[in-house]
């Protein structure tokens, strides 16, 4: 299964990949988690997109494909992979197409999460993310049982550094212009579709799952 999880910052395309992963056993590819590793790493691809994340603006397109193009190559991604948070560009969108028709595969699924701007504002700064193990949690949606403990490893729960008000509207409005019409580009192929990202968690789950089969 290869599929691509679309939707502006917030829409619950971590949540959602998490658990689609655990469920279909293919691994959840995210651009944002594996740059962010690489800022903390100091690496020189951190370095390279440290500026752009903090700002709430994107990380330019030769990074994030090199990244992509070399981890869909590893062992893991041959039952296939859920792309999170990539393409995010019409380049990445083309780049994508072109490094998989070289390898002879396909996307099976696109799935935008579609979600209002205001409830994704409060869904952002109300985040908090397992340091340990990766679990999403949120301050009014879901709790953890202890605060800053991890329900699932007993990890601490840590906030994102572009996670404050004033950038997450800027990555919205990035969004709008950056990203939105990426959905033109896979619209008319017949493996897009939508779901209502504003539904609880689980009914995004079960309505993900009945697209998947
Ligand atoms: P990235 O890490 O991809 O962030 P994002 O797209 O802004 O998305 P988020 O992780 O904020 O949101 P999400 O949709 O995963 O929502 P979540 O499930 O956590 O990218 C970060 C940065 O990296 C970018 O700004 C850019 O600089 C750079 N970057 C990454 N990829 C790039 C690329 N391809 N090109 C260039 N630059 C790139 O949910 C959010 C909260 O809501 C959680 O608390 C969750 O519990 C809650 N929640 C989820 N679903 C629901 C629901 N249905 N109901 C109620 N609450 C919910």
């Amino acid at each position: 299964m290869k599929l691509i999880l679309m939707g502006p910052p917030g829409a619950g395309k971590g949540t959602q990949a998490r658990r689609v992963a655990e469920s279909y056993g293919v691994p959840q590819l995210s651009t944002g988690d594996m740059l962010r590793a690489a800022v903390k790493a100091g690496t020189e691809v951190g370095q390279r997109a440290k500026a752009a994340m903090e700002s709430g603006g994107l990380v330019t397109d030769d990074i994030v494909v090199g990244i992509i193009a070399d981890r869909i190559g590893e062992a893991d991604c041959g039952k296939g992979f859920i792309l999170d948070g990539f393409p995010r560009t019409v380049a990445q969108a083309v780049a994508l197409d072109a490094m998989l028709a070289e390898r002879g595969l396909h996307i099976d699924h696109v799935i935008d999460i579609a979600a209002d701007t205001e409830a994704l504002v409060s869904r952002i700064t109300g985040r908090s993310t397992c340091a340990k193990c990766g679990e999403g949690y949120h301050a009014v949606h879901k709790k953890p049982a202890v605060a800053g403990v991890c329900d699932k490893c007993g990890g601490n729960l840590t906030t994102r550094a572009d996670d404050n008000e004033e950038t997450v509207r800027n990555r919205l409005a990035v969004y709008h212009q950056q990203t939105a019409p990426v959905i033109d580009h896979y619209r008319n192929g017949g493996t897009f579709r939508t779901v209502d990202g504003m539904l609880p968690m689980d009914t995004v789950y079960t309505e993900l799952c009945a697209i998947l089969g």
